[in-house]
C-alpha cells in the first residue's frame, strides 16, 4: 500500500507510515554512539526495527549513549568507518534492508584542528558505506547524512534550495559537499535509478540545521555550552552571537531521515535525491535570540560576548528552503523554536533518574 501525502498532514498519521516502513526491519545505523545516533537508535526500538550499529566508541563525557544503555539497544560494532574492509563485512554479514549513515567528524572548529582526519571519515567513510552496497545482493535503502553547510554559502540571506551550488569553506563544510558528490557519484556510476530493477537500491542525502536536543555533550555546541555555565555557575561565552542558523529539535529532522527512508521504500526511483531539512524561516534565530530563550526557559543563566575577530572563519548566515520536502515527502516541522528549546531544557532539567525513559516519553509525546 502506498502511504500518500495527506497521511501525514499533522504528525498524526507520522507514526503509522514509519511503524509500517520499519517494524520488524534491519536498519543498519553508522554513528550510533552520538548526539543524533543514540536518539535514532531508541526511536528504532520504539519502531520496532532490528538495528546493527557501527561507530568509535562514545567521545563525550557524560555519554548520551551509555546514559540510555545504547550497547543493550542494537548489535553494537566498535570500529572506524575508515576501515573499509571491516565496515564491509559488518554490511555484508547483517544484510540491511535499510542504511542510516550519520557517522562523521561533525564539528567546524575540529575540522580545522584534524582537517585529513575530518575529509578521511567523512568523504572515504561515506565511499565506503556506498561501496560495500554494490556487494550486497539485496533491496536496501540508504540514507546519506550531510548537512545544511553543503552549500557554496555567499550568506546573501536567500535559503539554499537542493539545487544551489555546493561548497564549503571549511574543512568539515567542503567535506560533507564531497560526500554529497561522492554519494551523486555512486548513485549514477552504480545504483541509477532508472536501472534500479538491477541493483534494488534507492540512495537519498539528507542536509539538515543545527540541532539541539537533550543528550546533547558535544564541545563548541552552544546548548551543552549553556549546561556546562550553568553547572559550572559561569556566564556562558558566546562565540558567534549574531550568526543566524536554522536550529531545530532534533527529532525533527530525525523524523525526516525517517520519511525519507519511507519514501524511498515506496518509490526509489522517485525519492534517490537530495532533500533539505530545517525549519521554517520565521524559526531561523540569531543565536543571541536562541540563548535569551533558553536563559528564559531554565529561569536562570548569564552569557557574555565572546567573539574573537581572529578566530576561524565561520559562516555568519546559513537558512534552508524545505519546501521540496514539505511537498514530496509529507514532512514538515512540528516544533517552533520555543517548543524546541523548551523541550531540550526540560531533558536537561529532569535526566538524571532516568535518562532512556525521559528520552522514549519526548520520542513518544514527538510521534503521536
Ligand atoms: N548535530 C548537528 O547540529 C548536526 C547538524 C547537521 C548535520 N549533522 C550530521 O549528523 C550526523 C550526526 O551528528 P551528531 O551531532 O550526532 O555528531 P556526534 O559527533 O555526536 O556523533 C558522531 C558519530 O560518528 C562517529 N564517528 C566519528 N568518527 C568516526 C569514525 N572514524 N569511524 C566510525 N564512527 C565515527 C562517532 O563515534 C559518533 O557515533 C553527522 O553526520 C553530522 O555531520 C549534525
Amino acid at each position: 500500500m502506498k502511504c500518500g501525502k495527506k497521511i501525514l498532514n499533522g504528525k498524526f498519521g507520522m507514526i503509522d507510515l514509519l511503524k509500517k516502513t520499519y517494524s520488524g526491519k534491519k536498519i543498519f545505523l553508522t554513528g550510533h554512539t552520538g548526539f543524533k545516533g543514540s536518539w535514532l537508535l531508541m526511536i528504532f526500538e520504539y519502531l520496532g526495527a532490528e538495528v546493527c550499529a557501527y561507530a568509535l566508541p562514545a567521545a563525550d563525557q557524560p555519554s548520551f549513549f551509555d546514559m540510555i544503555q545504547g550497547a543493550n539497544r542494537c548489535q553494537h560494532i566498535i570500529g572506524d568507518i575508515r576501515d573499509k574492509v571491516k565496515l564491509s563485512k559488518a554490511i555484508l554479514n547483517f544484510q540491511p534492508d535499510f542504511v542510516f549513515h550519520l557517522a562523521a567528524q561533525a564539528l567546524v572548529r575540529t575540522s580545522y584542528i584534524n582537517p585529513i582526519e575530518t575529509y578521511e571519515t567523512n568523504v572515504l567513510g561515506t565511499a565506503h558505506v556506498l561501496d560495500a552496497l554494490r556487494n550486497l545482493e539485496k533491496l536496501c535503502n540508504t540514507i546519506i547524512v550531510t548537512t545544511d553547510k553543503v552549500y557554496e554559502n555567499n550568506e546573501l540571506g536567500f535559503p539554499y534550495k537542493e539545487t544551489d551550488a555546493l561548497g564549503g569553506y571549511d574543512p568539515y563544510s567542503s567535506s560533507k559537499a564531497c560526500a554529497e558528490i561522492v554519494c551523486s557519484s555512486y548513485r549514477r556510476s552504480f545504483f541509477h535509478p532508472e536501472k534500479y530493477k538491477l541493483h534494488q537500491k534507492g540512495i537519498a542525502s539528507a542536509r539538515a540545521g543545527n540541532v539541539i536536543g537533550g543528550g546533547d555533550w558535544n564541545k563548541d555546541r552552544i546548548i551543552p555550552d549553556f549546561i556546562r555555565a550553568l553547572t559550572n555557575q559561569v556566564p556562558l561565552e558566546i562565540r558567534s552571537p549574531e550568526s543566524v542558523r536554522p536550529w531545530q529539535h532534533v527529532l525533527e529532522p530525525l523524523a525526516g531521515y525517517l520519511c525519507l527512508g519511507a519514501r524511498l521504500a515506496e518509490d526509489p526511483q522517485k525519492y534517490s535525491k537530495a532533500y533539505n531539512f530545517g525549519p521554517y524561516p520565521e524559526d531561523d534565530l540569531k543565536v543571541i535570540d536562541l540563548v535569551k530563550l533558553a536563559i528564559g526557559h531554565w529561569g536562570s543563566g548569564s552569557f557574555i560576548d565572546a567573539s574573537n575577530p581572529n578566530a576561524p572563519h565561520e559562516a555568519k548566515l546559513l537558512t534552508l528552503d524545505i519546501q521540496l520536502a514539505v511537498k514530496e515527502l509529507g514532512w514538515k516541522p512540528q516544533l517552533n523554536a520555543e517548543q524546541s528549546i523548551a523541550l531540550t531544557l526540560n531533558w536537561y532539567k529532569n535526566y538524571l533518574d532516568d535518562p532512556a525513559g525521559l528520552t522514549l516519553a519526548q520520542i513518544k509525546s514527538y510521534f503521536q
